[in-house]
């Protein structure tokens, strides 16, 4: 399939702030000093590990927040529930919060997810900025403006798309970060190379994935798909490589109390997207063995056994991409070349799966 991108009005205001020269908070500084902000007051969300990681940078470049109140949240999935949502707009509208205020989501995937929500739903809707802290959130999570809360154990079901006014990605916060969420963003800077780079294998044994020009390249890439197709109509779904296998993987060992992260498990299923991709759409098998290598070097690889392989088909059955009663997945024809929409069959994704090792 051909994409051609178009630019989208809606997804088109979303200002992506970096680092260069000068440091992406003290740009956002300036953003929210400017006209567009006169008079707005900023509520930030936030966990205990950005409160005590982040929030003492934020406050010291970021004059325009000095004078932020700060709301703080459950840390990780916890937080994405209707019960903390309602607890903020009441916060909000004790706090006298009017349709002018910004709220600002300062950590990761799970507080720009349920910070976006809040701001979507706030007297129909007011404008927030991203500070992403972790690699995930910088690459993917805080661009593109799904929000969303989970209800009953299922993830993202109630949402909302709601793009922030800007997201500031400011490399300092990763050296808070512990070894393994760093580890967790690496698979989705992986994911957006293989989406958009010919070169993507030469990159992943090149240098650190976690090197400044590699996010950038990263988040613009992302910021380019969501604005030609905001909803997810058809270019966007290519973010979800290894996200059928992936979400499965992750729903079914969570279920059998043996927990795989989210970023693990869509670095497992990148592996089995490549591999059906090899046999489906004539990928060359260096690229997956490339993979495969580069995969073990990060990661330890999970013994899948029979029984897990019904269990993960269990959840890919029910994917909300699914179609038809058909699995969907989104596969690679080569390095920057996917493919949306590919039908696979329940005996493909248990031999890919039976094959991870
Ligand atoms: N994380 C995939 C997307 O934002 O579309």
């Amino acid at each position: 399939m051909h994409f051609k991108t178009s630019d989208n009005i809606e997804a088109m205001s979303t200002k992506l702030i970096g680092n260069s020269r000068v440091s992406a908070l003290a740009k956002l500084d300036r953003m929210l000093q400017g006209k567009a902000f006169r008079g707005a007051r900023f509520f930030i969300v936030l966990d205990e590990n950005s409160y005590a990681c982040c929030l003492p940078q934020v406050i010291s470049r970021v004059t325009a927040l000095q004078e932020a109140e700060f709301f703080e949240v459950p840390v990780g999935e916890e937080c994405k529930s209707l019960e903390v949502a309602a607890q903020l707009w009441g916060a909000l509208l004790e706090s006298g919060a009017d349709r002018n205020s910004v709220i600002v989501n300062l950590g990761g995937g799970a507080v720009s997810d349920l910070g976006g929500f809040v701001a979507a739903g706030f007297k129909r809707g007011i404008r927030y900025v991203n500070i992403p802290t972790t690699l995930t959130a910088m690459v993917d999570a805080a661009i593109g403006g799904k929000t969303a809360v989970n209800v009953e154990n299922a993830k993202n079901q109630v949402g909302f798309f709601h793009q922030p006014v800007a997201v500031c990605c400011d490399e300092q916060f990763l050296s808070t970060l512990p070894q393994a969420e760093l580890v967790d963003g690496t698979m989705e800077v992986a994911k957006t190379l293989m989406l958009s780079d010919p070169d993507a294998f030469d990159m992943l044994d090149g240098r650190p994935l976690a090197a400044p020009e590699v996010i950038a390249h990263c988040a613009h890439f992302k910021l380019a798909v969501v604005k030609s197709d905001p909803h997810e109509a058809s270019l966007r779904k290519i973010l979800n490589l290894g996200h059928t296998f992936g979400h499965g993987i992750e729903s079914w060992f969570r279920d059998c109390q043996r927990p795989i992260s989210h970023g693990r498990a869509v670095g497992y299923g990148m592996w089995c997207a490549l591999y059906l991709s090899v046999g489906k759409l004539g990928l060359a098998p260096t690229m997956l063995e490339r993979y495969g290598q580069w995969l073990k070097g990060q990661v330890v690889i999970p013994r899948i056994t029979l029984k897990d392989t019904e269990g993960i088909l269990g959840y890919m059955r029910s994917d909300k991409k699914n179609a038809d009663g058909e699995i969907l997945a989104v596969l690679l024809q080569a390095p920057g070349v996917p493919v949306i929409d590919v039908s696979i069959d329940e005996n493909e994704v248990r031999d890919a799966l039976l094959r991870l090792k």
